[in-house]
Order: C-alpha cells, then structure tokens, then sequence
C-alpha cells in the first residue's frame, strides 16, 4: 500500500512521502508480463543468503491487459532453476523443499491518472506458491523460469556473486546520513568551518575519509527511493519498493507474507552471534532503523517493527535472533502498551524480560552499565533536533513527549554522540572476540529537509559529523580503529543546494513579494558565511583564525544578517525568509480553510517577513520530495578500497558482507 499522510501524522513522523501514490501506475512492479518471479531478473545474492520466492500468474478480468478467455489463471505453472547451463530442475527439489501449497487471491489497480480520476480499476485474479527459506550457495548464474499458460515464460537470471568467506574487518559502523547529499555536506562545511581567501582551515571529518565513492539510488520499480526501499538494497543487496522493508513486494493484500530476504544483520548473528548495534535519532520504527529486522511490504507496521526487533520474523524465522546489544532512538509511542504497541503490549516489559537494561534519558543512558543489552528510548516519536538541544531549548519543553507516555516532556535526549559513543561502548564490552556491526542514523537530515528547515538539517548534518569525529577518536582509543570498517552514507537525497546569500534585513524591510526578491544576492555578491563569529576571547596575538570555532565545527551564529540563499527543487506553496526557525521545526504548508483537507497552502505563521514561493509539487504535498541524486559514500578501514567509483546502492551491501567474510559456498 502506499501512504497519504495528513498534517497531524506528517507532523509526527516528519519524513513520509506525503504524495506516494504512483503517476506510472503499474500491475506489479517489476512484472510486465502476466508471470511473475520474485526475487525478479538480474537479482544478485550473497552465497548462503536466506531468501524466499514468490511465483505469481495473472488473469486481468478487464483493463487494457485483457486476454479474452483467459480469466482463471493457470494454476498449473511450474517454476524450474538451472545452475550455469544446467538441467532446470523443479524448484522444490533443487532447493529440497516441498512443493508449497497453491494460494489464490484477487487484487485491483488503476492504469493511469484517467483511471484513478474516474475510479475505473483494472481487477487481476492471480494464483500463486512461495517457496521459504532458500539459499544459493554456489557463486554463478541462475536461470529460474516459471512456465505458465501453455507455453508462455518468465525467466530470471539471477547472479550469486563469487564473494570469498573470508572476514577482513571485525567490526563494522555504518552511518547513513538520511537524506544527506554532497550539496548538503557542502553547505554544512560553509557555515561551520573558516576559511581565509576561499581556503578552508579546516574541514568536516567526513572530508578526511581515503575513499569516495558515489551510490545510484533508484529502485527495482521506481527511480525515486523512499528509505525503506533503499535501506532494504543498502542492508540485504536487494533492490525493492517504496514502503518494503526486507521483502519484494507481492500483490497480495497481507503485507507479512512478501517475499523476504535476509539482511546483514541478521547474517552476521546467524554466523557469528556479533553483536548488533541500532541507533537512530528518528522513532524507532522509522524505515531506516527498522530494515534491520524487520520483513513487510508496509513501513507503517510500526509495532511489528519494534517486535522484530526483538523476537525477529515473528511465525517465520530463519535464524535463532535474540535482540540487537543495543536500540536507542525516539518512538516512545510503540514501546508503552496503548495504540501504538504491537498487540497493546508493554514492550519496555517485553525488552526487560529479556535482560534488557531499559533507560529512558541521557542521564540514566551514561550511568548504565556497558555489559548487559540495552534499550535507550527517548521521546515519543522523532528524537529533538539538534539546534532545539543545543541554541534553543526552550523548543523541548513539550507536554506529552516524555518517553514514559505521560503528560511530561521530554528535555534530556542524548545526541546521536552520546547514542553512538555509548553503544559503541557496549558493544565493545560485550564483543571483544566475534566483532559488530553497528547502524547509526542521523534521520532527521531527512526530516527536516522534508519540511523545508534547512537550518535544523544542517544542524543535524554537523552533528552526524560531530559523531563521526568521536567515533574515530573512541575506536582509537580502544585499539579497534584499525579492524573497523567505517562507512558514511546516505539513503537518497534531496534536491537542496546552495544559490548566494540573503541580506535578511533589506528582506524584512521591504513590503512587497517582488522587492524582497531584491535581497537575494548571486555570484559576486554572494559575500561569505556569516556564521562564524571570531573567539574575542583569544589572547592577544594569537591567530584569531584559527580559533574559529576550534574543536567545535557547529555554526557560532544560526541568525546572522547575510544567510544562506538555500532551497530545494520540488516544493508545496510556502513562504521564504532564509531566517532560522527559532520558536522549533518548521511546518512550511497547512491545509486552510477553504480548500480540501488534502490541498496544502502556505503556512500563514511561517517565515511572515519573506515572499510567498509558488508550490510545484501535487497541492496534496505539505512537504518536500526525495530526488534523484547519487549519493557519496566515504569509507575507512579494511575493504575501504572496494568502496570508491560509482556503483548501485546494493553494492554497499556486497562489499560490507564481503568485508565480514558473511557468504558461505556450501550449507553451514
Ligand atoms: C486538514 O486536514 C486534517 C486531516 O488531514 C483535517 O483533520 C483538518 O480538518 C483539515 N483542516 C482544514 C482546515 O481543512
Ligand atoms: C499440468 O502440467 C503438466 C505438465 O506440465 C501436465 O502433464 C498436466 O496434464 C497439467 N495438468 C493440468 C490440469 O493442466
Ligand atoms: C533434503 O531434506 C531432507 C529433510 O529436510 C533431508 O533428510 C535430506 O538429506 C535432504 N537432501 C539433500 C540432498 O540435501
Ligand atoms: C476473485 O474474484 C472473483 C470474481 O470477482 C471471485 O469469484 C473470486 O471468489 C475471487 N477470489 C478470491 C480469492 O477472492
Ligand atoms: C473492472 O470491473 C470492475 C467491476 O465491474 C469495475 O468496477 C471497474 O471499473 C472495471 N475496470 C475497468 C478498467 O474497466
Ligand atoms: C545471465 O546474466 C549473466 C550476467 O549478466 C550473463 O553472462 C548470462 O549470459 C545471462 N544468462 C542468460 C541465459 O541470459
Ligand atoms: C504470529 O502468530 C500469532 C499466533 O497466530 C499471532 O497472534 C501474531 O499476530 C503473529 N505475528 C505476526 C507478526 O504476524
Ligand atoms: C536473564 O538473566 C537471568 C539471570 O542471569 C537468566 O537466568 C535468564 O536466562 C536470562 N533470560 C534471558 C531471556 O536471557
Ligand atoms: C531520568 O530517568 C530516571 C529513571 O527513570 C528518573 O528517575 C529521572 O527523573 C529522569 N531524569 C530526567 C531529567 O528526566
Ligand atoms: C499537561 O501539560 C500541559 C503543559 O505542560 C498542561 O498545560 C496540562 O495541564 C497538563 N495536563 C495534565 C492532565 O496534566
Ligand atoms: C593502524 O594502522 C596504521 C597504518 O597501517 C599503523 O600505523 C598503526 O600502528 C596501526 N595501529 C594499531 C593500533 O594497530
Ligand atoms: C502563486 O499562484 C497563484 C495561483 O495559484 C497566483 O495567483 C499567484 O500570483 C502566484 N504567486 C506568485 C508569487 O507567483
Ligand atoms: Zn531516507
């Protein structure tokens, strides 16, 4: 299913894709004829990766795919696999599984935009088996073929790369900037390091990284990524749709019984019990954090989310899973029993019945011990913003935010530092000897990005970078650094980039839209960064440059007169002033009164002193979009070398598990 989301549920969850619903609408992704194979042609595996398969034949009973006749589909098809030119064999025995049972079921979709307008869906009948829990351990090519119809064929050509089982790194911490382009680092690097005469003096620790590479984005059915699609090709080296997390999506209307495949996660503790590290400074169960574990067609599953976590794929499961060492992140509201939680159970009790330490504040988070499995929730759903904890923090004081479900606020949140720097502790206490793998996520790059807060997202940004520093540093520290691959990237971007500079006192001067414009200035009048203020504390003499900011790397003046001329490319209506959001996160559209409650206009109290900007997006849209962009991809340690060029988001998957010796050539 795909999402619209309303103001309120935008307003908790902060990144959705407000305007999910398709424009080439098609009967099933990935499938254009009326057989279907998931995993589909040119699907690649790591030998021994778990996965399912999901053979579907199609009857269309009306629409333009119509075959007179034909409206019970075939439910004699067989699905044959042959290694390299070999024999096919049926799928059942080649895998020495039973042959699954036959399901049958029913499902709609619309044709085009024509189609929908009218209500007119084109309705398929389809017959279907899936073969669970498979493997290919073999490197080379197969060719499964699903015969259908008298005489009709799907092939899939599928590719186990030849991926040697040998482990290279111990550990491994992935950063995912959500979000994060090179424009933006770019842009982040202006406001918060000096430089004299267009020479920087210093520089972001992401900047310091031996090996740069770039990951295309696009997805198995559509060049626009959301991050659960992109977080299942970045976790599991498989390329699926928006809203999947660990699955192909299959056209059935249950979203738990997809295809799955088995993520990085999943196989380093099958192999290895490593430990697992999550962290994330969104709710819990945003996409991000949640492609770990977790193996449905529906992000929004958020309870089931959390349940994956700890008690992996509930019904299903293919490993002895016993929890990730650590969880910190935001989404209270899945954790206290009520309407949030998987099956209204109390999952701070579930954590705690399975000697899990819980804490709830940063406080508690660095008094707690480093030996025992830790779940750290924070806030009701996304974690606060970094420029809120840190410029102003009057912003957290919002009733109903506390962690426990009560009426309190929240006001002690960890940063993504003190998440990562603590779990990194943990998971060096508890795994001296097999190593880990560690997610940290700065999601709300992302999220603030989506409502047009280019401040906080910058924020959040330097913060991520701030992470990475510390983290370099502690890994040294306990002589880890070395056997740790460290790995910065994003999921997708945004199309953000910076313009010139905005003189916001002649801005705000100025009464009419057009004359405001005036204040933007371009190319040579651009000026340079205003937000950085010299240490006039520095002893006399002293090198005023470079005490800049020295050891901080966060902007000294989020409000100075001359800001960044910023923006993305695909916007709702709203308004502009280049001036920091200081009462807390932007909203920069509002459904008024008047309209429709799904047509979003300008947002009255927002940015009051700048000029309206006419929306380009569906006037559904309150937010912005993800774009198209290649996102970069900084690496060091062992297997950095793998890791520079140009390749495909499921490339990442390929060389992380490589590094981790995860493959294995025969049955374990
Ligand atoms: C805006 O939309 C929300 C839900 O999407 C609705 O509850 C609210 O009434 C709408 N507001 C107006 C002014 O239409
Ligand atoms: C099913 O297919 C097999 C061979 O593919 C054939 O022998 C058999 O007659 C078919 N059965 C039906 C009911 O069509
Ligand atoms: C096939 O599976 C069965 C039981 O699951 C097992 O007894 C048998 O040894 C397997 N055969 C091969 C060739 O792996
Ligand atoms: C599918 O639709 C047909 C015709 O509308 C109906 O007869 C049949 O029962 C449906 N099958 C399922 C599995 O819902
Ligand atoms: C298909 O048939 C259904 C049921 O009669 C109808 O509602 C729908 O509009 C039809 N779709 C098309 C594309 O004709
Ligand atoms: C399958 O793909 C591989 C790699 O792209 C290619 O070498 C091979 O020829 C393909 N096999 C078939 C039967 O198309
Ligand atoms: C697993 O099965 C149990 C019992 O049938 C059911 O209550 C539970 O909801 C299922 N869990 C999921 C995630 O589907
Ligand atoms: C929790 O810890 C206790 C005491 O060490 C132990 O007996 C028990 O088996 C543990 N439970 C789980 C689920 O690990
Ligand atoms: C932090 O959590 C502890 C334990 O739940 C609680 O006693 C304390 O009051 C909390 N501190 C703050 C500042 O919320
Ligand atoms: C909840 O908190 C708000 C603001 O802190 C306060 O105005 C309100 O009275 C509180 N409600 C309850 C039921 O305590
Ligand atoms: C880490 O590697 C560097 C470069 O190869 C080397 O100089 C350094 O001594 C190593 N440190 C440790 C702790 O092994
Ligand atoms: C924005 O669009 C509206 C029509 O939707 C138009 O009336 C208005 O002039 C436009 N404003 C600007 C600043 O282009
Ligand atoms: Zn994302």
């Amino acid at each position: 299913m795909r999402f619209h989301l309303g103001l309120k549920a935008a307003l908790a969850v902060g990144a959705f894709c407000a305007q999910c619903t398709a424009q080439t609408y098609q009967r099933l992704g990935s499938c254009p004829t009326l057989g279907c194979i998931l995993p589909p042609d040119q699907a690649d595996f790591l030998p021994g990766q778990y996965f399912d398969i999901r053979v579907e034949v199609h009857a269309p009973l009306n629409g333009s795919e119509v075959i007179p006749g034909y409206t019970n589909p075939d439910t004699n098809f067989t699905l044959t696999i042959a290694r390299d030119g070999q024999t096919p064999k049926a799928a059942a025995s080649f895998f020495n599984v039973s042959e699954p049972t036959l399901e049958t079921w029913n499902f709609t979709w619309y044709e085009d935009l024509f189609a929908k307008a009218a209500n007119t869906p084109s309705q398929v009948r389809v017959a279907a088996k899936a073969y669970r829990h498979v493997a290919l351990y073999q490197p080379g090519n197969y060719i499964a073929t699903l015969n259908y119809r008298n005489g009709s064929a799907t092939y899939a050509n599928w590719t186990v790369r030849d991926i040697a089982p040998t482990r290279k790194a111990k550990n491994v911490v992935m950063f995912i900037g959500d979000g994060m382009t090179t424009n933006m680092i770019t842009a982040a690097r202006l406001i918060a390091h000096h430089q004299i005469n267009g020479k920087y003096q210093s520089k972001l620790a992401m900047d310091s990284f031996p090996v740069l590479g770039h990951q295309m984005t696009h997805s198995l059915d559509s060049y626009i990524t959301d991050s659960a699609n992109s977080a299942t090709a970045l976790y599991t080296g498989h390329k699926s749709t928006v809203n999947a997390l660990g699955v192909y999506a299959d056209s059935s209307k249950t979203s738990f019984d997809d295809p799955k495949v088995e993520t990085i996660a999943e196989i380093f503790y099958r192999l290895y019990k490593g430990g697992v590290g999550i962290v994330s400074t969104a709710f819990i169960a945003d996409a991000t954090p949640a492609a770990l574990t977790a193996h449905t067609r529906d992000r929004g599953q958020y309870g089931a989310v959390i349940d994956s976590f700890l008690n992996g794929i509930t019904n299903y499961t293919w490993t002895n899973w016993s929890g990730p060492d650590v969880l910190f992140g935001g989404g209270a509201e899945q954790f206290y029993p009520g309407k949030g939680s998987f099956q209204g159970k109390d999952y701070y009790a579930e954590f705690a019945n399975k000697n899990y330490t819980v804490v709830q504040n940063n406080t508690i988070l660095q008094k707690s011990s480093n030996s025992s499995k830790t779940l750290g929730i924070f806030s009701v759903s996304n974690m606060a913003k970094w420029l809120d904890r840190n410029v102003y923090p009057d912003n957290l004081k919002i009733a109903k935010t506390a962690p426990d479900g009560s009426n309190g606020t929240a006001t002690d949140q960890p940063g993504l530092k003190e998440m990562t720097i603590k779990a990194l502790e943990i998971l060096h206490t508890r795994h001296q000897q097999d190593g880990f793998f560690l997610m940290s996520e700065a999601a709300s790059i992302d999220k603030q990005m989506h409502t047009l807060d280019y401040d906080r997202a910058l924020g959040e940004l330097l913060e991520l970078d701030d992470t990475i520093k510390a983290t370099l540093s502690y890994l040294e520290s306990i002589g880890e650094l070395n056997d740790t691959l460290v790995l910065v990237t994003a999921d997708h971007g945004h199309g953000f980039d910076v313009m010139g500079n905005v003189d916001t006192k002649f801005l705000n001067a100025q009464k009419d839209d057009r004359d405001k414009r005036g204040a933007v200035g371009t190319y040579q009048n651009s000026g340079l960064s205003q937000y950085l203020v010299a240490n006039r504390s520095a002893p006399v003499g002293s090198d005023q440059n470079l005490i800049y900011n020295a050891g901080v790397n966060f902007p000294s003046n989020w409000d100075p007169r001359y800001t960044l001329y910023q923006g993305l490319t695909a916007n709702p209506d709203h308004r502009e002033n280049y001036q920091v959001h200081k009462t807390g996160p932007r909203l920069p559209a509002l459904n008024i009164t008047g309209f429709d409650n799904d047509d979003y206009y300008v947002n009255y109290v927002d940015a009051v002193t700048g000029f309206i900007v006419n929306g380009t997006l569906p006037v559904s849209a309150d937010q912005g979009v993800h774009s198209l962009t290649d996102v970069p991809v900084f690496t060091r340690g062992p297997c950095q070398e793998q890791f520079g060029g140009v390749y495909g988001n499921i490339d990442i998957f390929f060389g992380l598990a490589g590094c981790l010796g995860l493959s294995r050539t025969s049955h374990p």
